[in-house]
């Protein structure tokens, strides 16, 4: 078997993690158990490109239950959890490529290899396996059916591929499923952001001024954990209703020239690039921390950022302190890459479960469907995210009421008024 990792002695430890995070995953587990029995899967050959956590390697072991051939590599150079790569490898026979902190040549030659499995269906966090396919890779492109994507950037380049006529499968945007979003963006995000930034720099957020840039589903979790811990949370916006929304939900609003100069800490999730720039560096206190939680790690202007200092240097592991011309003292996290999971390690497995589950799910979708659907960028079908909401309740022993008869029947109609 092919594979690329760190070390296969890390295998044992791995393997706890993986089987740590599978109790947290009550509804992955019950697709496991259908998954082995049906195999729906059965000779699908699926690449994925996600980032390698002990709640992915659930999710390889689904697909391989549910009869699938699967690989696996990395969709950021930082995330890999190197220990739980291992085990996929040595205890689960799962070709992985990924190594914590290969450089941007070794991360695309490990998106190479996973394409030369020939997938009929990918799975993407981020769509660069997508965008490699479509560009380095054409003569791949005919035999893949369709595929997933997990998060708001990919799914954004995805539309943006459609839009222009250029997409060549169909694409299921999980990223869009309310059990995806309403729980892995918001709640998954901000915790796991201020988890990597409190590991990473044991600084205490009560009393702080907390700058969080975008305000959709991923900075409405952060802004309501950083608000949580003490922090005086200020938002910056682009979309004036989500400013609104961000003003009433109780949160100081303002440009971020204006947050710039007061802000202890910033945490970047907006899915777009120099959010954070070269006139905002200049108006920042000395000892401001900057941070990313947003898929890529364009959104904070670092080649700005080097420009403007005259020294760099190391203080703990993902803390890099810049010394500015101006002599104020800037820390920047994680190399402006997912903070969440570089310095910790990622959402916590219990909303994974939600968003995994959908993968799962629009992975036998697509294998039933594909060829029903159009070159373009769907969302995960409405049955499979009530369904996914109905086994997660179940597994939290929390029972629902339904509609009565004459209730039902009141909402079909409209002549009953006052
Ligand atoms: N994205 C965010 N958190 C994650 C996790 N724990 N595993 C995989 N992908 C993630």
């Amino acid at each position: 078997m092919d594979y690329d990792i760190k070390d296969l002695s890390l295998a044992e430890k791995g393997k706890l993690k993986i089987e740590w995070a599978e109790k947290h995953m009550p509804v992955l587990k019950y697709i496991k158990e259908k998954f082995e029995k049906e195999k729906p899967l059965k000779g699908v050959r699926i690449s994925a490109c996600l980032h390698v956590t002990s709640e992915t390697a659930n999710l390889m072991e689904a697909l391989k239950l549910g009869g699938a051939d699967v690989v696996l590599t990395a969709s950021n150079p930082l995330s890999t959890q190197d220990d739980v790569a291992a085990s996929l490898v040595k205890h689960y026979q799962i070709p992985v490529f990924a190594i914590k902190g290969e450089d941007n040549k070794k991360y695309y030659e490990h998106i190479h290899k996973a394409l030369d499995h020939k997938p009929i269906i990918t799975m993407d966090d981020g769509a660069d396996l997508v965008s490699t396919a479509h560009s380095d890779r054409k003569e791949i492109l005919t035999g893949i059916i369709g595929g997933t994507e997990e998060t708001t950037t990919g799914v954004i380049r995805l539309r943006s591929m459609a839009l222009r006529g250029v997409l060549y499968y169909p694409i299921i945007s999980v990223n869009d499923a309310k059990t995806k979003y309403l729980f892995d963006n918001r709640y998954g995000t901000g915790q796991s952001t201020i988890d990597g930034i409190l590991r990473a720099t044991n600084i205490l957020l009560a009393g702080l001024n907390f700058v969080v840039c975008g305000y959709g589903w991923c900075g409405k979790g952060v802004a309501m954990r950083a608000k949580g811990a003490g922090a005086q949370v200020i938002i910056t916006e682009v979309n004036p209703v989500n400013a609104l929304e961000a003003v009433m939900d109780g949160f100081r609003v303002m440009s971020m020239n204006q947050a710039s100069e007061i802000g202890d800490i910033f945490v970047t999730v907006t899915g777009n690039k120099n959010v954070i720039r070269k006139e905002h560096f200049e108006r920042m206190k000395d000892g401001a921390i900057i941070a990313n939680s947003g898929h890529f790690n364009v959104e904070i202007d670092i080649p700005g950022l080097e420009e403007l200092s005259i020294s760099r240097r190391k203080i703990r592991e993902f803390v890099e302190e810049y010394t500015l011309k101006n002599k104020k003292r800037i820390y920047l996290l994680a190399e402006g890459r997912l903070i969440n999971l570089s310095a910790a390690e990622g959402h916590p497995a219990v909303v994974m479960d939600m968003s995994f589950s959908n993968q799962a799910l629009s992975v036998v979708y697509l294998a039933r469907n594909a060829e029903k659907l159009k070159k373009e960028v769907y969302p995960v079908p409405k049955e499979i995210d009530e369904e996914i909401a109905r086994l997660k309740l179940k597994s939290m022993g929390i029972e629902i009421d339904s509609l009565t008869p004459e209730q039902k029947k009141y909402l079909e109609e409209w002549a009953e008024g006052t």
